[in-house]
Parts: C-alpha cells; sequence; structure tokens
C-alpha cells in the first residue's frame, strides 16, 4: 500500500494543456479582468467558478480561512453575503482586512485578491437573504451559524420550526444575515504552464487612485 507520501507525488497537478494568457491586452483594472477571467471559466464549464476561499484573522492574527459564494463584482468591489454572527463576522468586526482566492483547475488558473471588507448594511444583507433558496433561508433563521450543535435531531426540529415560520411570513429575513464587500486593493492573475513558467501579473492600486499593474517571477 502507498504511503501518504508515495500517493500525494504521484498526483498530477498543473498538466493542461491550458488556454494562452495574453499579457500584452490586459484591463486597466483587475475587476474587469477577473470579469473576463469569470466568463472564460463559465464557457469552459469549470465547476463552481463562483466558489472562492476568504481568509480572515482573528483578534489574536490568527489566520482562518473557508469556501464561500461570490454574489457580485462591480468595479474592484467581490461581494460575499453570510450571517454576521458567526466566526467570520466576529473576526471582520475585529480586523476588516481579508483575502480571496479562486483556483479553476481546468484552467490552470489563480487568482489572488486583497482587501478590506465592508458590511452593507441591514437592507442589502436582508435583500440578499429574500434571494435565496427556501432551503438556504431556513437554515440561516436557526441564526446559529458556527455555534456548537448538539446533536443533529436539534438542525433537523429547528429547520423544521423555520420552513414553518416561512411558510406563515414569506417576507421573513434572518436580521444577523449580511451581505459584504471585498474593496480590492491588490490582485494577482496566476496562469499556470505545463512547464512551470507560470505567468503572474499583479495589480496594486497606487496612493494617485490609478491602478498599475507588472509582471511576477514565477
Ligand atoms: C462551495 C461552498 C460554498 C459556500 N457558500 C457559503 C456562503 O455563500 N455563505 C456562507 O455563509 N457560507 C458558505 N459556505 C460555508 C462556509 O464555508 C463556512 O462553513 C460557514 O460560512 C461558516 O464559516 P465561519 O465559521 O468562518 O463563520 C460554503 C461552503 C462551500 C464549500
Amino acid at each position: 500500500m502507498n504511503t501518504p507520501d508515495q500517493l500525494l507525488r504521484s498526483l498530477k497537478s498543473l498538466s493542461g494543456p491550458f488556454q494562452p494568457f495574453d499579457v500584452t491586452q490586459l484591463p486597466e483594472s483587475p475587476g474587469a479582468l477577473f470579469l473576463q477571467w469569470l466568463n472564460l471559466a463559465i464557457e469552459n464549464e469549470v465547476k463552481e467558478p463562483h466558489a472562492m476561499t476568504l481568509s480572515t484573522v482573528d483578534a489574536d492574527g490568527y489566520p482562518d480561512a473557508r469556501v464561500l459564494i461570490l454574489k457580485d463584482v462591480v468595479g474592484e468591489a467581490f461581494y460575499f453575503a453570510s450571517s454576521s454572527e458567526g466566526r467570520k463576522g466576529r473576526q471582520l468586526l475585529q480586523n476588516p482586512q481579508a483575502a480571496l482566492t479562486f483556483y479553476w483547475p481546468k484552467l490552470g488558473r489563480q487568482v489572488r485578491l486583497r482587501g478590506t471588507v465592508v458590511d452593507m448594511g441591514a437592507e442589502a444583507g436582508a435583500a440578499d437573504f429574500r434571494r435565496r433558496s427556501l432551503e438556504a433561508r431556513a437554515v440561516a433563521l436557526t441564526g446559529l451559524q458556527s455555534q456548537k450543535l448538539e446533536k443533529m435531531d436539534d438542525l433537523e426540529q429547528s429547520l423544521a420550526n423555520q420552513r414553518e415560520r416561512i411558510k406563515r411570513d414569506p417576507e421573513i429575513v434572518e436580521p444577523s444575515w449580511r451581505l459584504y464587500a471585498v474593496n480590492v486593493r491588490e490582485a494577482e492573475f496566476w496562469q499556470g504552464d505545463i512547464h512551470r513558467k507560470h505567468i503572474r501579473i499583479q495589480y496594486h492600486l497606487c496612493d494617485d487612485g490609478q491602478w498599475r499593474y507588472n509582471l511576477l517571477w514565477p
């Protein structure tokens, strides 16, 4: 039987083939390039291209990360929605600096974004909440995201109650649900290469309010 080391080293990564990435035709800002890449990922049927890792830090500077769904991109603001009372919500209240990471294996592409997170407020949170599926609303209405769950039955019981509440009041909203914007100041677009000659483009927001970009060594 293979050891974990043998098993892991036998796995292939970045085996391609990948689409070319033309660095001579870059948009002026990273939001526009992200949308180009996202559209290509969707055209190429990358699974869940809108799933991304949100990294935060807690009050002690200890990092944390989890996968979320990207809800919108407006300029260089990237939106996600979540409970404000779970771990990430508490961490963001103490330290609003965060990173987002996308990886699209089929294209060999990674996008890294860093910025400051802003809570868009109760009304924006409610508007996002109303657009969620019935099941997603029922789970969020438990209002207990990231709390300790004693047993699965407690979840089932609470979900049954929340579905009843939604039936009685279809407009009901979980008050802790929030839409957050990550206002990006730095972005990196990474195109993998089967020979490891990866192409990296880094954008950063300068003090004059302009975006500038440069290549990075692989
Ligand atoms: C593909 C995928 C999508 C997810 N989307 C969301 C989301 O949009 N919002 C959310 O709150 N949690 C989402 N989750 C669950 C989070 O990863 C996480 O478990 C939850 O938000 C609690 O995080 P926290 O304890 O750091 O607050 C998703 C998980 C996966 C794997």
